[in-house]
């Protein structure tokens, strides 16, 4: 199997004990994939420079510096090591009203720092209820991946899978990916939504498939372990 991409999204959750387990289990082994680690903005400096895995951050703004109270720019993240960002996740989406627009114009601020985007899409329950998903998905890619032959790495995160303990059929994940890279043809393609080390392998196996995005079953490090020495 070839060598695939597994990005560990800690959402708001963990603490520098998280950090310190991950620590050990990166010292402890060596996997053969690439790993990119999402710990909230607060932890990305004691997660840096550990052996073994990249470090990425889960959100940025699109400026570079200014009035903008809260927020982290693209360039503080890259000053600091960072080279992943995640954008458009459908929790940010949906409990920060972020659109197609904002995700394109943070993606293209990211890329024009260096860093590579990992931009969240997929449908909803009622979306894919009504025979919706290729025209979401459509407008998702069309608005929020920046155009050019920038490095992107694109998540198919549909809502409904995330945290629930469903995942739609490989055929399903299949289709969703050949659309994908038919419209953004260089960009890396993940899987996310209710990944854990029991769905992992078929999940890696498929060919088209360059890896998978885990949320919950990242904060489990014996979990983790158990993904990326799944396959
Ligand atoms: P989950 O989350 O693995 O807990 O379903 C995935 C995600 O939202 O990135």
């Amino acid at each position: 199997m070839s060598k695939k991409l597994v990005v560990a999204n800690w959402k708001m959750n963990g603490d520098i004990k998280l950090v310190k387990e991950y620590s050990q289990l990166f010292n402890e082994n060596i996997f053969s994939h690439d790993v990119v680690v999402c710990p909230p903005f607060v932890y990305l400096w004691s997660a840096i420079g550990i052996n073994g895995y990249h470090v990425g951050a889960q959100d940025c703004h699109f400026a570079k510096n200014g009035a903008y109270t809260g927020a982290i720019s693209p360039k503080m993240l890259k000053n600091l090591g960072v080279k992943y960002v995640i954008l458009g996740h459908s929790e940010r989406r949906e409990n920060f009203a972020e659109t197609d627009i904002l995700v394109g114009r943070k993606a293209i601020s990211a890329q024009e720092e260096g860093l590579i985007p990992i931009i969240c899409i997929g449908e909803s329950l009622a979306e894919r209820e009504n025979g919706e998903v290729f025209e979401v998905l459509k407008n998702q890619l069309t608005f929020s991946i920046p155009k050019g032959d920038y490095p992107v790495i694109i998540a198919y995160e549909p809502v409904w899978a995330i945290g629930s303990g469903k995942i739609p059929t490989p055929s399903d994940i299949i289709q969703v990916l050949t659309f994908i890279k038919e419209i953004v043809p260089h960009a890396k393609v993940l899987y996310g939504g209710s990944v854990k080390a029991s769905n992992a392998k078929m999940l890696l196996e498929l060919d088209c498939l360059d890896g998978i995005l885990i949320g919950g079953a990242s904060l489990e490090v014996k979990e983790l372990k158990n993904i990326l020495t799944e396959f």
